[in-house]
């Protein structure tokens, strides 16, 4: 069939088969199939959906579409992933890695770098001195054999129709669709090949998935996809309506979770990444017991052993684990500005969607794919939702690049403006809002 013939009859409402999508990747990654007809392709799926085989040959098709690690059939041990769909103040992939590969089950994670509101964990572990996150395969495999764990770039030639498909979806309001995220997000898991995944699905203003229904939406699909596709996967539907932790920046997170792989740290930050920990325990086959599993990730950063597998891992991938007993070798802003409280009062909402956009305005994010970060730069909030404040008080600390010192007075006022005051407390919300599990051990 045409492309224009399989464009036709996405947007008339009929189900593609397995067969027509293939034609769609594959003419798209080739090159053979335009722009201009992908577009189209794109937005008829956006207005129509996909049914579940739909969805799931668009995924297979597009982890098909170029290398594949396929990590199951190079080790014996299982090895377990874990990806987020991204929120402010996100540094759980820097904790968790270390942590449930100290607790003997091997992991590995690609990551990206951050565009708009939510940073990248590419960008937060530039900030270690020497860190090197650009591996190639064989490379990989070495850091995995020698600490059980690696974090790594997306490779440029892993999914490359994704890579197409994705740019061409940022320009054409064709972001937003279920079946093109499930799909995007679950061909780069299905490529790395591990035997199991965690999903970390955020909901709420900060997230791509602005409601707790739309969330579990997406989870259901991909947890069905890596079902399908055979893998153990579990998803957890999270809270994104105020930031994680305390920190939003790049080498201003690493320190956060370096406190928390220390055994401290802000406690939302501690329990989800405790949490997360003990599911990926589970549906790794390590443990079956999950209050068992959580004491087995909490004794883990009591003891120090997930804070000595970062060290093994930061050395393993060429960096200066020294950032571990002084955390001044990380980049550090020797600017600081108070945002204080206009009134006496509780903290009742907290926009993390704002405070993410101020954090990137800033200086610790992109604009515009390519653009330059300062490592250092960022902020912490001092006050969070529930927390009492008094007139005058520090709500927040932020650290901005000499580069934006002109905008500077403008972020403080807005800042202030994403924290709502009000009278009276309100009651604390639960940061893990839905599961949904593939292995019905959960
Ligand atoms: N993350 C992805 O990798 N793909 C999407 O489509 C959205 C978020």
């Amino acid at each position: 069939m045409r492309p224009l013939e399989i464009i036709r009859k996405k947007r008339d409402g009929y189900a593609l088969s397995a067969g027509e999508i293939r034609e769609i990747v594959s003419g798209y990654t080739a090159g053979d199939i335009p722009d201009y007809q992908a577009a189209a392709f794109l937005m008829s799926v956006y207005f129509r959906g996909m049914d579940e085989d739909e969805t799931f040959a668009l995924t297979r098709f597009m982890a098909e579409s170029g290398r594949q690690l396929d990590l199951a059939a190079h080790f014996d041990a299982v090895m377990v992933d874990k990806h987020s769909t991204g929120g402010v103040g996100d540094k759980v992939t820097l904790i968790l890695v270390p942590l449930v590969a100290s607790c003997g089950v091997g992991v590995v994670k690609m990551s990206g770098r951050g565009l708009g509101h939510t940073g990248g964990t590419i960008d937060k572990l530039d900030s270690i001195p020497g860190f090197r996150t650009s591996l190639e395969i064989p490379e990989i495999m070495r850091v995995i054999e020698a600490t059980g764990a690696a974090i790594v770039a997306q490779m440029p030639d892993l999914v490359p129709a994704d890579g197409a498909l994705y740019s061409l979806r940022d320009v054409t309001g064709t972001v937003e669709s279920l079946p093109l995220i499930a799909s995007s997000i679950m061909s780069k898991k299905l490529a790395v090949g591990a035997d199991a995944v965690l999903l970390d699905v955020k909901a709420g203003r900060a997230a791509l998935m602005p409601d707790y229904e739309s969330a579990m939406e997406l989870a259901r699909s991909m947890v069905g996809i890596g079902r399908r596709a055979g893998k153990r996967v579990a998803a957890v539907v999270t809270d994104m309506e105020e930031p994680l932790g305390f920190a939003v920046g790049n080498a201003l997170e690493v320190s956060e979770a370096i406190e928390v792989l220390e055994g401290g740290g802000p406690e939302d930050l501690r329990r989800l990444c405790v949490s997360l920990a003990a599911r990926m325990l589970i549906i790794s086959g390590s443990c079956s017991d999950f209050p068992e599993a959580e004491r087995r990730a909490d004794g883990a950063l009591r003891s120090g052993k997930a804070l000595e597998k970062f060290a093994e891992l930061i050395e393993a991938q060429g960096g200066d684990a020294r950032i571990l007993e002084d955390p001044a070798l990380l980049p550090h802003s020797e600017w600081r500005v108070a945002v204080c409280s206009p009134r006496d009062g509780y903290v009742q909402h907290l926009d993390g969607r704002i405070v993410g956009e101020i954090a990137m305005a800033l200086g610790a994010g992109r604009e515009a794919r390519g653009g330059r970060v300062d490592l250092s730069a960022g902020l912490v909030l001092e006050r969070k939702v529930g927390d009492r404040v008094a007139r005058g008080e520090v709500l927040a600390v932020m650290y901005p690049s000499r580069a934006v010192s002109e905008r500077v007075p403008m972020l403080s006022e807005q800042l202030k403006g994403a924290y709502g005051l009000g009278d009276y407390p309100v009651p604390e919300r639960d940061l893990i809002r839905g599961t949904v599990d593939s292995t019905d051990c959960l």
